[in-house]
């Protein structure tokens, strides 16, 4: 079976099994002592080669909105589609999504990496998930806390990987809207009344300036994880670099722009094979000539190695990388 129309950076992998799940309860008749990988739209993983396993990918659908006093409970199955969920519940005038518009993936993927844009996060909207446990073998239902959400992280990446199949997510949205426009870009906007639909738009528009559509060039989105470094590190790189980009995490720590490191290091453009620095944005890898694993595997290193040998930086995978075995993003993770 084939997995490159199945994943956005369209690597020419197969594995030996795709099963597509439409009801949750399909789960329980699944063989999880197989090596498996879970699959939503493939925009945040990459099959560098055939995988040797069964590819589960979750299909089921619904959305169930409950009116509270004070806000909308929006109950969500994982196969749903994140951007058409944000336009649906904008339309239907329930806002508290739209600086995560444009997302690609599923719904069910959204608290893996717990997807961020624009100044929101989805901790910032989340009550509450089920899914199945592969340990307890039934579904369970987790609150925020037990998601455990950090920047690009979640249980699911830790404690639970590979353990927890999420089946449904269930958003908070408070009736009363405030829009969030501290985000650069968006800074604008504050200085008149704006709608929810008019922040996606331009959210939308901004996206399209520097995002490649997979599917016009396919492309993961940020390949790497913004790094986030210490303040005497920083205070070093910005005796040299002033006008380098950071974003304060907290009173020890800041975040660097990965695409601004890429840039500088001059890479944007750089090709590796198939493979190829995007010139708008340098955090985001397309393959736009028929890449392979190999090269794009070469160019995740050279990327680490350049970008360190300049700042002396390590940048570590957003995307998660797919062997014959399954993840082996931990092996590369800091070059
Ligand atoms: P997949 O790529 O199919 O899976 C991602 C990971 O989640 C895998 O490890 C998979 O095993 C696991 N997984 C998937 N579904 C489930 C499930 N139901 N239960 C348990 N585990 C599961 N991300 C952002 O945060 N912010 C952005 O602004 C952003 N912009 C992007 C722009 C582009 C052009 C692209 C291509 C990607 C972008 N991304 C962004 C990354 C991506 O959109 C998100 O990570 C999204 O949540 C992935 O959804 P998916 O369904 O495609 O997941
Ligand atoms: N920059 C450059 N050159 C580049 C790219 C960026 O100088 O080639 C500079 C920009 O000018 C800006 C700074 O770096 O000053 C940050 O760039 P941008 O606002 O484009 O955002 P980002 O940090 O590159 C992050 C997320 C995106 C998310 C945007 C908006 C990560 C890894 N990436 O990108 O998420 O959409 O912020 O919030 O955190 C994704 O995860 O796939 C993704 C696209």
């Amino acid at each position: 079976q084939s997995l490159q129309s199945l994943h956005t950076f369209a690597l020419p992998a197969k594995c030996q099994k795709l099963v597509r799940i439409t009801a949750p309860e399909q789960l329980h008749s699944i063989d999880f002592t197989n090596p498996f990988f879970i699959l939503g739209e493939g925009s945040n993983c990459v099959f560098l080669n055939d995988f040797n396993g069964t590819v589960i990918q979750m299909e089921n659908r619904g959305i169930d909105i409950t009116e509270l006093d004070g806000h909308y409970l929006v109950r969500v199955a994982a196969g749903e589609s994140w951007h058409s969920l944000v336009i649906k519940l904008l339309d239907m005038g329930i806002a508290g999504l739209e600086n995560l518009a444009l997302i690609p993936g599923t719904v069910g993927a959204a608290p893996v990496q717990n997807i961020g844009a624009y100044g929101v996060e989805l901790a910032d909207v989340f009550s509450h998930l089920s899914g199945y446990n592969l340990d307890k073998q039934s579904f369970d239902t987790m609150d925020k806390s037990a998601c455990q959400f950090g920047y690009r992280d979640s249980v699911f990446k830790g404690a639970l990987y590979g353990r927890f199949v999420i089946t449904e997510v269930v958003l908070k949205l408070p009736k009363q809207w405030q829009p969030m426009l501290d985000y650069g870009p968006l800074r604008d906007l504050a200085s008149t009344e704006v709608s929810a639909k008019q922040v996606a738009e331009r959210v939308i528009q901004i996206r399209r300036s520097k995002l490649p559509d997979p599917k016009q060039c396919a492309n993961a989105g940020s390949f790497f994880k913004n790094p986030v470094v210490g303040l005497g590190q920083v205070n070093s790189l910005r005796a040299h670099y002033p006008e380098m980009p950071i974003y304060p995490v907290n009173e020890h720590k800041v975040k660097l722009a990965a695409g601004w490191l890429i840039e500088q290091a001059g890479l944007k453009g750089h090709r590796i094979g198939g493979i190829r620095v995007y010139e708008k944005q340098a955090l985001v890898l397309v393959n736009d000539q028929q890449g392979n694993g190999e090269e794009l595997l070469a160019m995740i290193a050279y990327i680490q190695k350049s970008v360190f040998a300049k700042f002396a930086v390590e940048l570590s995978p957003e995307v998660r990388l797919i062997g014959r075995d399954g993840e082996l993003s931990k092996g590369v993770e800091h070059g």
